[in-house]
Parts: structure tokens; C-alpha cells; sequence
């Protein structure tokens, strides 16, 4: 556990992994970006109620009657969306400096995991806005995955509920993307700032 904190904290870094030119501090960005996100999701649920005919209205009350409801979802959206353009900046940066060779490989591939997180969460925050628009998405996301021969439909039912064609606020969809993800997100991204420390620094070797 020390050694652990020890790299989340270190005492010293070292001056050359922190120009900000050889990285843009896209990694950084993105890291805020999840931090506001997080922050403003949990505003949020204070007020949202998911499900067909409650996902919608809700979103509606929030934005036009709750007092800063407007600002709160605009942070939110606005977030995410610059979180997902962040974290592709930063990646094409990583192929860029080629830093997914090894020693970085791992990085690499907890960095791609990180990736569909980020996607997935962003895909089923449209779903929870419950409109007309979601409930299609929805219905094409169950129908890709009950494509997967035997597990589709039971994956479709955990991941997604039963989402209807006119709205893809359901509660599995809710739980997922408030509790589920987030937490694998940021789970995986103590463990990417431990494995840059444990794998040189930002720099080359
Ligand atoms: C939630 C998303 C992510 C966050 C918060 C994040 C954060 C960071 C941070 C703070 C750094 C330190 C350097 C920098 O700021 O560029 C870094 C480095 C790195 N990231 Fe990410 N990252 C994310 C996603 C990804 C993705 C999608 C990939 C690639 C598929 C990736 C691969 C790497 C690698 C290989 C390094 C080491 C780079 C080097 O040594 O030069 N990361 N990440």
C-alpha cells in the first residue's frame, strides 16, 4: 500500500516529464475532465429519475425549473464531451512519441480499456436522457447485442433493462452508468498514473 501511495504522491519528479510540450497534459485534461464529471453527476442524481416515462421529464424539470439545473447538465455534457476529444488527443500522442512500446505496453492496453470505458459511459449518458433519439440508439445497441450467439440476449437485459424504442432511460442503463463505470474508470485510471511511475516516467528511455 505505501509503495502504491508512493507513486500516486511521489515526493520528487523529475524536471524533464514535466514539459508540457512532450505531452500537452492531455492524460491531465482528461483526468479533470472525469473529476468534473464526477462531481456534477452526483448533482445530478439528486434529481433525475430514470425509466421510460420519467427519464425524459426529469431531464426536462431539471434543466428549465431546478435553480442552476441548466448550468449543472451543460457542465456535465459539456465535460464529457471534451473528456472523450481529450483522452483520443492523448492516445494519438502516446502512438505519436511512441510510448506504447515496451516498457509501456500494459499502459498501453489499460489505456484502451480506459478508452471504451469512456465511450461506453458517454453513450449511455445519451441513453439516460430518455428522448426519442436514445430510445432508438438503445434499441439498435440491444440488437448489436443480441447478435452474440446464446449470451446476446442476457447480456442485452443486464447491460441495457428492457430500454422501449421511445425513450433509453432504464434503471440497469442508470446503475451502469452512475455506479458501474465510473467506478471501474477510475479504478483502471489509479492504476494507469501507477503504472506510468513504475514504467519510467512519461519520457522515452
Ligand atoms: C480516462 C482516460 C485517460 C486518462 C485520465 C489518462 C491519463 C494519463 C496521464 C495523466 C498520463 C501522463 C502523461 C500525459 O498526461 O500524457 C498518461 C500517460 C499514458 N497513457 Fe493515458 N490516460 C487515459 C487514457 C489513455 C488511453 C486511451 C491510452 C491509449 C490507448 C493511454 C495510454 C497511455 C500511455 C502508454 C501513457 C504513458 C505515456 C508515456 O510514457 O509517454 N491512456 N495517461
Amino acid at each position: 500500500m505505501s509503495n502504491f501511495v508512493n507513486h500516486i504522491r511521489p515526493r520528487q519528479v523529475p524536471g524533464r516529464v514535466l514539459s508540457v510540450f512532450y505531452t500537452f497534459c492531455l492524460g491531465g485534461l482528461s483526468f479533470l475532465a472525469f473529476i468534473i464529471l464526477g462531481i456534477t453527476g452526483l448533482l445530478l442524481m439528486f434529481h433525475y429519475l430514470p425509466g421510460e416515462n420519467t427519464g425524459f421529464s426529469s431531464v426536462l424539470t431539471l434543466g428549465s425549473v431546478l435553480p442552476y439545473g441548466g448550468l449543472l447538465r451543460n457542465l456535465h455534457y459539456w465535460s464529457a464531451q471534451i473528456m472523450v476529444v481529450t483522452v483520443n488527443l492523448h492516445m494519438l500522442r502516446v502512438v505519436w512519441t511512441h510510448s506504447y512500446k515496451p516498457p509501456r505496453q500494459l499502459n498501453w492496453l489499460v489505456g484502451v480499456g480506459l478508452l471504451i470505458l469512456v465511450l461506453v459511459l458517454d453513450f449511455t449518458g445519451f441513453l439516460l436522457v430518455g428522448s426519442q433519439e436514445s430510445g432508438a440508439a438503445a434499441t439498435v445497441a440491444v440488437n448489436i447485442l443480441k447478435l452474440i450467439p446464446g449470451l446476446g440476449p442476457g447480456l442485452a437485459q443486464i447491460f441495457l433493462g428492457r430500454p422501449s424504442a421511445l425513450s433509453g432511460s432504464t434503471l440497469a442503463v442508470y446503475v451502469w452508468h452512475c455506479v458501474g463505470l465510473p467506478f471501474a474508470a477510475l479504478f483502471l485510471q489509479f492504476y494507469h498514473f501507477w503504472r506510468i511511475r513504475r514504467d519510467g516516467g512519461v519520457r522515452p528511455l
